[in-house]
């Protein structure tokens, strides 16, 4: 049997939570997780479910309790952590509907309590931050959604912006010359704390619209048209990656 943490925003009740999952209590030294963590088994395994912003979708970007989430998930010893994160495409490639498995990430987020390692611990460590994702999990997903013809791209830099607003056009020119593929709001701290805890933690990041200035159509528009898309394809990735374990 394997542990298996999904951490899952907006668009998270396409992901086929049985109504029969059981609510964990689950409190941390960094308070309460942003909702319930909810508890199944499925093919034999356990999955521990995370809603990002809460069970309500309340809880916006920068208020979620990252460290009571990731701390949550390390208490629970989960072996693998896969990330959901709804995003807008700026590189030409990635499109609305289909997700994106980052190798790479630009964290422009501030404010938000971003380490473990606050300075009321002797151990302070400087954790090797060089290749945020774990290498290991991203091939296993990268040759799961090959097998499955799935609609993805296999690497792209993700820009993590503060929210909850949207960017401005220049903004996403900016993200754009430094690098960036795709942008979202929750992609960090989270990696850094799961780095900081040596999960072994991988990102699908649902692109849900074009960014800002970058689309034809209204932003909105095209997230009502293609979260419940992308979720399809992300459903399929973990149902597929329980099947193989
Ligand atoms: N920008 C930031 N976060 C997002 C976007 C976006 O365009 N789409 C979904 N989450």
């Amino acid at each position: 049997m394997a542990r298996i943490a999904i951490i899952a925003g907006t668009g998270f009740r396409d992901l086929n939570i049985p109504d029969a999952a059981e609510v964990v209590d689950a409190g941390t030294p960094f308070g309460q997780p942003s909702g319930p963590i909810l508890r199944w088994m499925n093919l034999g395994h356990e999955i521990l479910f995370v809603p990002r912003h809460g069970l309500d979708g309340s809880v916006p970007p920068h208020k979620v309790n990252y460290r009571a989430n990731l701390w949550a998930i390390h208490e629970a010893q989960a072996e693998y952590v896969l990330a959901v994160n709804a995003v807008g495409g700026i590189a030409n490639d990635a499109l609305p509907g289909m997700f994106v498995i980052p190798d790479q990430l630009v964290d422009y987020t501030w404010g938000r309590p971003q380490t473990f390692f606050d300075g009321d611990k002797d151990t302070l460590t400087h954790v090797d931050f060089s290749f945020p994702y774990c290498e290991s999990l991203r091939r296993r997903l990268i040759e799961l959604a090959g097998d499955l013809k799935l609609r993805f791209l296999a690497a792209g830099t993700h820009g993590i912006t503060q929210g909850p607003r949207l960017e401005t056009a220049a903004e996403v020119n900016r993200l754009q010359r430094d690098g960036c593929d795709l942008v979202g709001m929750t992609g960090m701290p989270e990696a850094g704390l799961a780095r900081e805890l040596e999960l072994s933690y991988a990102c699908c990041a649902v692109v849900v619209n074009r960014a800002a200035g970058t689309g034809d159509t209204g932003i909105h528009a095209e997230i009502d048209r293609y979260l419940k898309q992308g979720m399809e394809q992300v459903s399929r990735l973990l149902g597929g990656f329980l099947e193989k374990l």
